[in-house]
This record gives C-alpha cells, structure tokens and sequence, in this order.
C-alpha cells in the first residue's frame, strides 16, 4: 500500500479529538493533532458525567474536525479514509465518534474504519518510533493498565492487568483523600519527593500470586486507615502527608516493576529480533515509576520507549495511526459498524473484571 492520508476521531472517555496522518504502517507522520478537553466540565461532580461527556463529544467534534483539517492545510478530498474510536469506552461518547464520522464518510464518499481505543494506544510506539513487532506494551492511564504483546495490528496478547482499579485512578483517590489538587498524579509524585517511603509500609497486593494481574484498590484502603490513625483533631500534617504520598507511591512503583520484570519473561519466550518494553498512558509521566521500569527494562536486555506524553494519553492521532494499519491489513468498516462499551483487544483472553472511573475495563 502506498502512502494514506487518515482522518482519525477519538470520543471515548472526556478528550474530543481530531488528527490527520500520513503514512504507511511504520513509518507516519502526524500532520495534526487536536485535543478538546472536558475537565472544567465535570470538575464540579469530582469525575466524568457520562451524559455531559457525550453530549459535549457531539458539540465539540465538528469543530476539532475543522481544526485538524485546517492545521494539516487539507480539505477532506485529501483523505484517503476515516478512522474513529468504536470502542471500549463510554457508550454516548464512542457513540458521537462513530456518527460523526459515518456522516463525514458518507458525505466525501470515504472508506470508514473502525478502531479499538486500546489498539490505539498499544500501536503509538510504530507511529512515534517505528516500533517492530512484536513489542511489550504496559498501559497505564486513569482508565487502563495491562500488559500486552503487541504482534501486529489485530494480534494482541493480553499477559495480566489490572483485577479492580487502575493505577491513575489510585493516584487520583489517593489526592482525594489528602486534600491534594486533581489530578492526582502529578501532585502525589510532588509530595511522595519530599516524604520518607519507608515510614508506612503499604501492601503490595497481588506479588504473592504467580502471573502479570495487578490489584490497586486495596492500597486506598490501607491508605485512608493509615491517614485517619495518624490525623489528630481531623488535621493532618504536612510531614505526615509527604510520607503517605512516599509510602503509596513506592508501594505502585514496585508492584508495576515487580510485574512489569514477570511479562517481560513471558513475553522473551518468543525470542523477539528486538526486544522492547513500551508504555503508555498519563500515569508513565511519574518520574520514579518511569525510572523503575527502564530499569527492569535494561537488566532484562530490551530497549524501553515512552513516547512523548500528548501522544501516551488520549488523542486522535494514534485512532488515526491504527485505521491505516488496518486499512493496509484490508480491515475496512462500512456504514454497518457498531459503537462497543467493551471491546477486549485479546479475545482468547478471559475478561477483566471490574471497572474504573473512566469506564468499562477491557
Ligand atoms: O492517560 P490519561 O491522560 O487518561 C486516561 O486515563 O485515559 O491518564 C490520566 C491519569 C490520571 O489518573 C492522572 O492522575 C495520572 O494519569 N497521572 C499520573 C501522573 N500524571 C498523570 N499518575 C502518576 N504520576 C504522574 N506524574
Ligand atoms: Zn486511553
């Protein structure tokens, strides 16, 4: 296949967004990327609305369509084909995406392809990088965390995730409950610099059983009995706080190395040419869990890739990215395709239970 240009859509969680690609599968070129977020929407409820997502998808989409289109200098009869994001994610929000751009097919007369969100993220390191299969991918976001092996643009394997939350989602509750800002992350791994992680020993839930599968929802537990026995007068101190964030911190930190060193086993059983470990997802911006994972990386003898954090978290250039590789492997929707609220991208995986704050897990 020769080169394609790929008008992607992405709506399933509470990013609106538009991107235009050119490429062939390996070797692309993001000609626009737009992000529309929501969060001033749905800060006053303390998570996404569901309803308020979808709706704000539909008003916003036309306009980030515009937007990507005019960045890129091309009118739609430039492109080649429309890709949009069928799923897994918020059933109203995945459900904007895939009419937009039905309409925007029919209308241009355009081929329409359907992408799995998760796929998106699992193929970023071919488009930022060049990637070759087969990779290890670790997502981990708000929304997601498991780790694949990435063999080609539908050939997933699924080694273990997440059984309860995800990680983000622990940072996040984890600020909840210390009166720090949202999001969590960034103001936990803040804090966690200046605390003593030794001083509360958190469990490590899960390193006790065989295979890849994390746990997180126990951490906020132990978390909130340990802040409620240290407050006094409903007061927590300051140094009482940093060594909490510590403490949480290095408990996600060695849980995701300790697992991350299993699927790297695993995933050396197929002797790959170039064995490499790639994450994703916004909780990969934490510098000591980044650090931990290279690490593991390196004494396991692969490379380690993080592509840069616009493109680890959500956005229409990696839908874009993943409707030309399937468009090159023939895979190409028509007016027939369904949006999904769960989509696993390992079908012979058994199904994650569980779901997070930013939607069904898949
Ligand atoms: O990938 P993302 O933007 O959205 C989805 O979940 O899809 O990830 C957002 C999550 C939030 O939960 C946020 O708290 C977390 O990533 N995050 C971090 C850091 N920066 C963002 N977690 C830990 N440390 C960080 N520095
Ligand atoms: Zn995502």
């Amino acid at each position: 296949m020769g080169e394609r240009v790929i008008l992607g859509l992405e709506s399933s969680c509470d990013d609106t967004a538009a991107a235009v690609i050119r490429g062939t599968p390996g070797a692309a070129v993001i000609l626009s990327s737009v992000v529309a977020g929501q969060a001033d929407l749905h800060a006053p409820f303390g998570g996404v609305v569901p309803e308020i997502a979808a709706r704000a998808h539909a008003e916003k989409l036309d306009g980030c369509v515009a937007q990507a289109l005019a960045e890129a200098g091309l009118t739609l009869d430039r492109i080649d084909a429309v890709a949009v994001t069928a799923g897994p994610g918020l059933i109203g929000g995945v459900l904007s995406g895939v009419m937009c751009a039905k309409g925007i097919a029919a209308g241009a007369g355009l081929p329409l392809i359907g992408v799995n969100h998760l796929a998106g993220h699992a193929l970023t390191p071919r488009l930022t990088d060049g990637a070759d299969y087969p990779y290890l991918m670790l997502l981990v976001s708000g929304g997601h965390c498991q780790f694949l092996i990435v063999s080609g643009p539908d050939d997933f394997r699924r080694l273990g995730g997440t059984i309860d939350d995800a990680p983000g989602e622990a940072f996040d509750k984890t600020a909840r409950l210390l009166a720090l800002p949202q999001p969590g992350g960034p103001s936990v791994e803040a804090e966690a610099a200046l605390g003593d992680p030794g001083r509360f020993p958190f469990p490590r839930p899960l390193l006790d059983r065989p295979g890849c599968d994390l746990s997180f929802s126990g951490l906020k537990t132990a978390l909130l009995r340990t802040r409620d026995a240290v407050m006094q007068d409903g007061r927590l101190k300051r140094s009482d706080r940093v060594d909490l964030c510590a403490g949480f911190q290095a408990a996600v930190t060695e849980v995701l190395a300790e697992k991350t060193r299993r699927a790297i086993a695993e995933y050396l059983v197929s002797e790959p040419e170039t064995p490499l470990l790639a994450v994703a997802g916004g909780v990969a911006a934490n510098r000591p869990i980044r650090a931990a994972l290279e690490r593991v990386a390196q004494e396991n003898g692969l490379a380690f890739l993080a592509p840069p954090l616009r493109l680890c978290t959500d956005n229409a250039a990696m839908i874009a990215y993943a409707g030309l590789e399937r468009m090159a492997a023939g895979a190409v929707d028509d007016m027939t395709l369904v949006a999904r609220p769960r989509w696993p991208l390992d079908r012979a995986a058994a199904p994650m239970i569980g779901s997070g704050k930013k939607g069904a897990k898949a």
